[in-house]
């Protein structure tokens, strides 16, 4: 197969760097550039395992995907045929404390990539968002969230992503931008910054520190493996129809309380360190994605058992702590201090 150029937005966060390992190591003739700002969330040595071979068809690019012109110049100087953006604030936590962060970075950073695209040209635009812009479901309810359904973000960061989602759409009915769009559900595995729940979880559990679930813990979320959503992008991008969007779920889903629960169990820790604190403003009860259109159309599926996934991840976070102690300082958000 033919020699492909990506520019990876936000390659040096969770899911991204995910991506850029499994891509290289799946695709070996392609060259990933990646465009990260290296804000807080950003960590290069996400990407420190990768082989001699792979470095040499990755560049890193420190920089804000607001800069339209440096964006331009990427896809000029590199010959980027496609654009996969990760690039996000991406803590809904963080998004109560400092929302303009997120609508700057989501809504004004997706407009920028966007229209470089559209000056420049590219095979495709693919744009990583969430379930988390149709609003919450009851706890009880039979339904689920459908491609197409409406939106009702609850939060400043569902919002910004919302509106990305739109202003990707006009990109492509106004300008005939090619794009793409997947909503996927709670990501877990390896890399993931220590604020998010399963890593807050487990590196608190580890240093023998409470694990702090907000008092609706019966709240539930359906989760899914890094690599399953990389793989599901990865079908996308090679199957997925222009202009379509496509949901990226397993179906699976587990409270705050079942996921606290499997992390002590793992690590043969007491449920004595759960302690139960007020919600963040805007917690969503539940999310749950119908993705029958991704496994009929583009015969993906997940591949990743839960259990099985999440013990390996939390083994991981135990057996590197070199990989998360040093992040530990620059979360922003204390979650045991929403009551006051
Ligand atoms: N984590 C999840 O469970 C989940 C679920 C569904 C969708 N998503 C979406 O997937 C994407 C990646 O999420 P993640 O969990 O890896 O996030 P993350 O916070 O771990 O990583 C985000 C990355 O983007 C970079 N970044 C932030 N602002 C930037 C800017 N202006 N220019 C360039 N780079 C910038 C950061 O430095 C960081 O490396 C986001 O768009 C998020 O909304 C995440």
């Amino acid at each position: 197969m033919s020699e492909q150029r990506l520019l990876v937005t936000g390659g040096a966060g969770f899911i991204g760097s995910n991506f850029i390992r499994l891509w290289l190591a799946r695709h070996p003739s392609d060259r990933i550039i990646n465009l990260d700002l290296l804000t807080y969330a950003g960590n290069p040595a996400n990407l420190d395992d990768l082989t001699d071979d792979q470095r040499e068809r990755y560049t890193f690019v420190q920089g804000d995907i607001r800069n339209r012109e440096l964006v331009e110049h990427l896809i000029g100087e590199h010959g980027v045929e496609v654009i996969v953006n990760f690039a996000a604030e991406s803590h809904n936590s963080r998004a109560v404390l400092d929302p303009e962060a997120f609508l700057r970075t989501n809504v004004l950073g997706t407009q920028a990539l966007l229209e470089a695209c559209r000056r420049k040209g590219v095979r495709r635009f693919h744009h990583v968002s969430t379930c988390e812009v149709y609003g919450d479901l009851d706890l009880d309810s039979p339904a689920s969230f459908r491609e197409g359904d409406p939106y009702r973000p609850r939060t400043p960061y569902n919002a910004s992503k919302a509106a990305a989602d739109h202003v990707v759409r006009a990109y492509h009915e106004t300008f005939h931008v090619p794009v793409s769009i997947s909503m996927c559900a709670n990501n877990y595995g390896p890399y993931q910054f220590p604020e998010k729940v399963i890593p807050l979880f487990t590196t608190n559990a580890l240093q023998g520190k409470p694990l702090p679930l907000y008092r609706h813990s019966e709240n539930r979320r359906e989760w899914i493996h890094v690599v399953d959503h990389c793989l599901g992008i990865e079908r996308i991008l090679e199957r997925g129809r222009v202009g379509e969007t496509y949901h990226i779920g397993t179906g699976l889903e587990k409270s705050v309380e079942q996921i606290a629960d499997a992390i002590l169990g793992t690590l043969g820790l007491p449920q004595s360190l759960k302690i139960y604190v007020e919600d963040r403003p805007g917690h969503d009860r539940r999310y749950l994605l119908d993705s029958s259109r991704i496994r009929r159309e583009l015969d993906w599926q997940p591949t990743i058992d839960f259990e099985q996934g999440l013990r390996e991840t939390v083994r991981w976070y135990q057996e590197h702590p070199e990989w998360w102690k040093p992040l530990l300082n620059r979360a922003a958000v204390q979650e045991t201090g929403w009551g006051r």
